[in-house]
């Protein structure tokens, strides 16, 4: 028998200003996109901002159906839309945020397991990390991966 231990890495900033530019940059695009979010059902609205290898900055924000599984969140939704446009473009980082029916975010905001497996297909595509930056009430994480979010996954090294 043999026991592991998995550790993540983190960074956790308390003020958006201990971060570089473009990165603060990045996580205002998310701000700005999660205002547009269709979310009539849950009222729980996200926004998500990719840096691509050029600078440019692509966006999403999560869009629900009454049928609930049809819904979207904002992370899939910002990277097929960069996948389908930009295939050649790496994604290098990639910021989300939310806001809540009363306006405010949520204290801890984690991508859903769809969303991860997503962001591992699009790591791997491209052979380069994508970082996660998530904008919560109090505070701001960075994840330099997304092993980080998701280990032990099942991906095309599993095949
Ligand atoms: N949602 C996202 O868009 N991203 C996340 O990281 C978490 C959840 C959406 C899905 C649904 O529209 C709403 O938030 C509530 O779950």
């Amino acid at each position: 028998m043999r026991k592991g231990k998995i550790e993540i890495i983190y960074t956790e900033y308390s003020d958006i200003k201990e971060l570089p530019e473009k990165e603060q940059n990045l996580i205002y695009a998310a701000r700005e996109s999660v205002k547009k979010a269709y979310a009539p059902y849950s009222h729980f609205k996200v926004g998500a901002a990719l840096l691509m290898e050029d600078n440019s900055i692509i966006t999403g924000n999560n869009q629900e159906n009454a049928s609930s599984p049809v819904g979207s969140c904002a992370e899939r939704n910002a990277v097929y839309w960069a996948n389908a446009n930009f295939p050649e473009k790496k994604i290098l980082a990639i910021a989300v945020t939310s806001l809540d029916k009363e306006g405010k975010k949520a204290k801890h905001l984690s991508p859903c397991g769809l969303c991860r497996q997503t962001l591992m297909e699009t790591q791997q595509r491209f052979s380069s990390p994508i970082k996660i930056i998530i904008d919560n009430r109090n505070h701001i994480l960075e994840l330099p991966n997304i092993e980080s979010l998701l280990p032990l996954s099942f991906n095309k090294n599993s095949l």
